[in-house]
């Protein structure tokens, strides 16, 4: 099984150019989206809240949100399709019993808050719903249904989740989306069949159909984080979560094998007649060695030098050790990625105050863009973040009015050489890719 890039290519094209800028703001952290009662997806959807069959915008919020959910989110189908044929068989590969009752699999594909936490209308079948992403409704749902009280109120004292800022909403998205301690994904899963779940926040923020309208009436009481900046704030927090996982002993694997899921998948998974190795200085490995999936890595060098160079001289220093430790025995692996993790925390919250200009994006896309030169992007999973890279800059330089019509679609045009060279990852060519990338950048205005 595997989710190539294509079936996401066309619709990343579309709400490129169609779709709204991401939002966000950095505050104190709140708690996670776990201990208020969580009220059930029919609470939300009452017909004068949030589950208008058409939009107004009379109280602030479109009010359909509830249909765009039900019948446009893949989130309303995530526990369906646990009782589909590859949930199905998944479940018996891994002889589980039924997926549907399966803790492993509800934790990722509902809301699967403990008994104890579920309302008279919470419905497990219900998938990931509101509540998953936006908190348990148990205290903000009578407060915000009154609308004395402030967005910031509801985030700071009734549990409700800060979606829009992306320190906050990357950490929500990477729990699935990446897995963490209480979200788990293994290679055994992905050998009973499990779909490689491939991860760009800003990218995955635009293929998610939009409940929600940036507005004037938004501003007002959110702000507004650009596209670029949930794209780096998302590198670093799925890099964060992946290190967190390769430090932790339970995930260790069994026999003489590592858990495999934090590795390249393709360095394993790929025909034996396309031979597509190169030389990687960043990861001091010869042939023939699989090596930890570092394609967020690779993205954080670009991002790095650019933004935060002292941050980032570290962070590549941890990954090369990393990759040295994990892949040719040479030091304490979990000791690195720990460090590693707590770099790329850092990094993230750097990132999420820092304010981008058309010179950081345009530098950010040219250091990316030469990760196809230096063998980085021989990976097929390096040029797939490498993609999504350029369509979440080149999408916001759009949105800040920084190109001309010309530029923008010159840009465009590269970006398609990209999704072409990344559609299919068994025949995945970095030559390809390498040329594509270049006619990116040749297409960057230099202002
Ligand atoms: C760490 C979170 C996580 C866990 C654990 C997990 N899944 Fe998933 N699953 C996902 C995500 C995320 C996707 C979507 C990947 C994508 O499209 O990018 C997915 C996709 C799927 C799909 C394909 C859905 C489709 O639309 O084609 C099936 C089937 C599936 N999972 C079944 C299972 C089963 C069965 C289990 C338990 C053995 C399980 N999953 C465990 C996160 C998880
Ligand atoms: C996968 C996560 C996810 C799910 C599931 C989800 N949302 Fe959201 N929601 C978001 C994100 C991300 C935003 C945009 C950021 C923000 O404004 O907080 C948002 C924004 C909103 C807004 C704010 C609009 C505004 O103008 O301020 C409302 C209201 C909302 N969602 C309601 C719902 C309802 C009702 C459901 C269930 C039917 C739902 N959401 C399901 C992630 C989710
Ligand atoms: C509770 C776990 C969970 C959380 C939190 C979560 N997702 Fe998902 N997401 C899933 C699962 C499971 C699927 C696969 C559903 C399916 O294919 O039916 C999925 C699918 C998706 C898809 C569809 C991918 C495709 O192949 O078309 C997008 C886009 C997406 N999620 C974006 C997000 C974003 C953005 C966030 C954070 C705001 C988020 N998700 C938070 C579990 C989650
Ligand atoms: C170090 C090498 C290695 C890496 C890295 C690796 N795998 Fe595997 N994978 C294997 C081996 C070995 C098997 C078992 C093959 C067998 O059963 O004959 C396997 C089996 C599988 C299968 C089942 C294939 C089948 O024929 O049914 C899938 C699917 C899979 N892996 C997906 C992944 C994904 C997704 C990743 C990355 C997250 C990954 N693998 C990373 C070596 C690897």
């Amino acid at each position: 099984m595997s989710r190539p890039r294509g079936r996401h290519s066309l619709m990343i094209l579309v709400t490129l150019l169609l779709g709204l800028a991401g939002v966000g703001q950095a505050q104190t952290m709140p708690a996670p989206p776990v201990t208020d009662i969580h009220l059930g997806v029919a609470t939300c959807a009452g017909g004068p809240c949030h589950g208008a069959a058409s939009t107004t915008k009379k109280n602030g919020v479109l009010q359909n949100e509830y249909l765009t959910w039900q019948v446009h989110d893949k989130h309303a189908k995530a526990y369906t399709v646990l009782e589909g044929d590859l949930g199905k068989r998944i479940a018996a590969n891994l002889g589980i019993g039924p997926a549907t009752e399966a803790k492993v699999c509800l934790d990722c594909h509902a809301d699967n808050v403990p008994a104890e936490a579920r309302g008279v209308q919470f419905k497990i079948s219900d998938g990931v719903g509101c509540e998953a992403c936006h908190g348990g409704g148990q205290r903000y749902l009578g407060p915000h249904v009154d609308g004395h009280i402030t967005h910031a109120e509801l985030v700071n004292n009734d549990g409700l989740y800060p979606t829009d800022r992306p320190v906050e909403r990357a950490k929500l998205c990477v729990s699935c989306h990446v897995g963490d301690d209480t979200h788990v994904i293994t290679h055994k899963i992905m050998g009973a069949g499990h779909p490689r779940m491939p991860f760009e926040l800003q990218t995955f923020t635009q293929i998610e159909p939009a409940h929600y309208v940036i507005d004037d009436v938004y501003r007002q009481h959110k702000a507004v984080a650009k596209g670029v900046q949930f794209w780096a704030v998302g590198q670093a927090l799925a890099l964060e979560r992946l290190a967190t996982g390769i430090a932790n002993d339970k995930h260790q694997g069994n026999g003489v094998f590592p858990e495999l899921v934090f590795f390249d998948c393709q360095a394993c998974h790929h025909p034996m007649s396309n031979l597509r190795w190169q030389k990687r200085a960043s990861t001091g490995l010869g042939p023939g060695i699989p090596h930890f999936n570092d394609a967020n890595a690779i993205m954080l060098r670009a991002i790095a030098a650019k933004v935060a160079p002292d941050l980032g001289k570290s962070l590549d220093a941890d990954v090369h050790e990393l990759h040295l430790a994990l892949s040719a025995g040479e030091g304490n692996p979990g000791e690195i990625a720990r460090r590693l993790a707590a770099n790329a925390q850092k990094l993230g919250d750097v990132l999420a105050a820092h304010d981008f200009t058309k010179a950081d994006m345009r530098d950010m896309l040219l250091a990316v863009a030469k990760s196809s030169t230096n063998g980085d992007t021989s990976d097929y999973a390096a040029a797939e973040q490498a993609t999504m890279a350029f369509a979440s800059i080149i999408y916001t330089l759009n949105t800040d009015g920084a190109l001309d019509a010309s530029a923008y679609a010159a840009l465009k045009a590269g970006l398609n050489q990209c999704y072409g060279a990344t559609e299919k990852e068994d025949n995945y060519d970095p030559v390809k890719f390498a040329a594509a990338a270049k006619s990116v950048t040749q297409a960057m205005p230099s202002w």
